[in-house]
Order: structure tokens, then sequence, then C-alpha cells
């Protein structure tokens, strides 16, 4: 990421960050990217490269909770993570200690097996090496219950799912295997739901290196916005698979893989030149997104305030007006307290809803 675009995110990042962290998005809800799809189509993997950190991964449901990573490019600093949930919050330094801190919360809250939450945890990493974003993972999406499981886990956590992408200042990361049948993901299913015209939906397509043979020119096709219309289009990476993960091949070395991948790529070379390929590019892509969302939404969060603001002044208002200095005029303050008071005793006991307006 390009510094120039730092410099000029930078404040909205912050700005967006603070007022979540004061607790602000239970009243309004506050741009974030959320990344969704089917298990094992790759949200890991491409979370991992973008955050630079290593999070639980593997077959089956790994993912049982809500998981928010807050990435914030610090200069000067190490790696640092905060990871909090709950009551609790815990600093740590070392990065190969994020899985054990993420599966001992997942324990917490949605209980040792194979269960799911919907309570948030959130891990913060400051480090020189990440980009400024804020993304959240959730369950992938599964179709058979594993042992353990309850029957209608499929729909828990596409309920889970729907409740995060339905808010309107979400932008939805959907990542779909292109080994897959893209067009019926149920993921991209969900998302064009709640975003029928596709304007905060952005797909990625991973595992472009396990594509059947013959494939490449309709899975071009549907980069190239040919098929199912994205307003934020389709992005293309490759990811490390299972084996390189195995070997410990580092990420900067799977960055340059990935760059010789395309670049080699008889069908898929054109998607560097036209940005649609690669996780840098991703990263870019991601937070120009973030923050042209931030911009858009600031007016309406900034209506919404005023409106909280008003209520509150009003409420005060009824507090604060006290008796008035003199006696008869304080008398008459003192019956009208009486007067409503008793009209409330009497609205209780004849069953009769009390108007908050004049409580
Ligand atoms: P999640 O369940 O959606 O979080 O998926 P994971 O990130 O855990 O990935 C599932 C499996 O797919 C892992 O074994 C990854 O190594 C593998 N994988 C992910 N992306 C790619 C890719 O681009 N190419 C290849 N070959 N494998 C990938
Ligand atoms: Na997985
Ligand atoms: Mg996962």
């Amino acid at each position: 990421v390009h510094s120039y675009l730092e410099e000029s995110i930078r404040p909205y990042i912050d700005l967006i960050d603070t007022l979540r962290s004061v607790g602000i998005h239970k009243d309004l809800a506050l741009p974030t990217i959320v990344v969704i799809g089917d298990q094992s189509s790759g949200k890991s993997s491409v979370l991992e490269v973008l955050s630079g950190v290593a999070l639980p991964r593997g077959s089956g449901i790994v993912t049982r909770c809500p998981l928010e990573l807050r990435l914030k490019k610090v200069t000067g600093v190490k790696w640092k993570a905060v990871l909090s949930y709950r009551d609790t919050k815990i600093e740590f330094v070392d990065s190969s200690l994020v899985e054990r801190h993420v599966e001992t919360a997942q324990n917490v809250l949605a209980g040792k097996g194979v269960g799911i939450c919907d309570e948030l945890i959130t891990l913060e990493v400051m480090s020189p090496d990440v980009c400024d974003l804020t993304l959240i993972d959730l369950p992938g999406i599964a179709r058979v219950p594993v042992q353990g499981q309850p029957e209608d886990i499929g729909n828990q956590i596409k309920s889970l799912i729907t409740k995060f992408i339905e808010m309107q200042e979400t932008i939805n990361l959907v990542v779909v295997p292109c080994n897959t049948d893209i067009a019926t993901t149920e993921a991209l299913k969900m998302a064009q739901e709640v975003d029928p015209e596709g304007k905060r939906t952005i797909a990625i397509l991973t595992k472009p290196d396990l594509i059947d043979k013959g494939t490449e020119r309709n899975i071009l096709d549907i980069v190239h916005n040919k098929v199912i219309p994205l307003h934020k289009g389709y992005v293309m990476v490759k990811c490390r698979g299972q084996q390189q993960i195995d070997e410990k091949i580092p990420l900067e070395e799977a960055t340059e893989i990935e760059r010789d991948f395309f670049q080699n790529h008889d069908y898929f070379r054109c998607l560097l030149k036209e940005d649609k390929a690669t996780i840098k590019f991703l990263a870019i892509r991601l937070t120009q997104n973030l923050v042209d969302h931030i911009k858009k939404s600031l007016p309406q969060l900034n209506e919404q305030i005023i409106t909280q603001l008003w209520d509150v002044k009003n409420e005060l208002k009824e507090c604060e007006a006290g008796p008035p200095n003199d006696p008869k005029g304080a008398k008459q303050f003192l019956i009208e307290i009486l007067k409503r008071f008793n009209d409330q005793i009497n609205s209780l006991s004849s069953g009769e809803l009390i108007n908050p307006e004049n409580v």
C-alpha cells in the first residue's frame, strides 16, 4: 500500500476504531469488512496474508465465533496484539500464540467442541507490516452437521452471517474457490440477497491453481463481471496450498510465488494489468473501498448522532426543570409534579401503559 494512501486514510480508520472501542457500534452501525464463504473456501488463508497473522485453520469448523481483526500499521514497534472478549483482555508479543488464544476464547464463548456463538472476539494487531484494515471472520457455511453439532447448525451459521452482512454499513467479502460452481455459491447468494445491486459486495476467487483445465475462459468471464455482475467486482488470489503450509513456506515467499503464478499463466496473466489479481492488489482495493464507504457513511453517522443528542438533551431538560424561585411558582410546580405522579399511578392501576414522554 502506497504511503500517500496510508496518510490519507489513517484518520478515517482511527475514527471508526475509536467509535467502535467506546461502544458506539451498539447504537450506530459502523462500516466494516466482513469475510464470508463456505467451509474451506480459503477465508482464513486470505485473512492470513492480509493480516500477516496465523489464524486457527484446518478442515471442518474452526472459526466458531465472529473474530474481529483490527490491523493497525504502527512503525517503530515489532509485533503486538491485544485479544479481548467479554471482560478478558490479553496482551502478547509472540505472534505464534494467536491460534492458542483465539481457541481458548472460542472455548469460553461457544463451549468446547463444535458449537458456534455470536459473541465477538476482537484481535487488535499492531505491526509495521500490516495494512490499516478492520475485518471480521465468520464461521464458514456448512451444509451437513458433523457429530456433536445440532441438526440446524447450517441455519445457525447462516443467521449469524446474515446478522453481519445485512447491515448497510458492511462491505461483504465473499470468498469463492475457482474450482467450484461459482454461480451457485451459497455465500454469493446470501450476499446478493442483502445487497441486490452488489454495491457493497466484493468477490474473491481463490485456488486458481486448482481449476479444471478447460474452465479458464468461463472463470475469466466471471472475473470480467460478465456472469454475475457485482458493482465492486472480483479479485483473484492464489494462497498457499496445504502442502506449502506443511512445508512452512513463509508469507513473503508465497507472495512471490503468487506473482510468478499469474505472470506465467496463459489465461490469467491479463488480470495483473487489469488490477484484478494478487493479494497485494486486494489489500489496496479493500483499503480504498473502506475509506470510500466511511466517507459516504459519515454524514449519516453525523445525523444519527445529532438525533440521539437531541433526544438526550430533551430528557435532560425534563430532569433539570426544578422549582422556580418564587414561593407561588414553587407551589404550582409541586402541584404539577404531584398531579403527574397521581395520573401515572391511576393509569398504572387501570392497566394503561404509561406514556414515556410524561415520565
Ligand atoms: P476456510 O475454511 O475458508 O478458512 O479455508 P482455509 O483458509 O483454511 O483453506 C482451506 C484449504 O485450502 C487449506 O488447506 C488451504 O491451504 C487451501 N487453500 C486456500 N487457498 C488456496 C489457493 O489459492 N490454492 C491452493 N492450492 N490451496 C488453497
Ligand atoms: Na477451514
Ligand atoms: Mg477458517
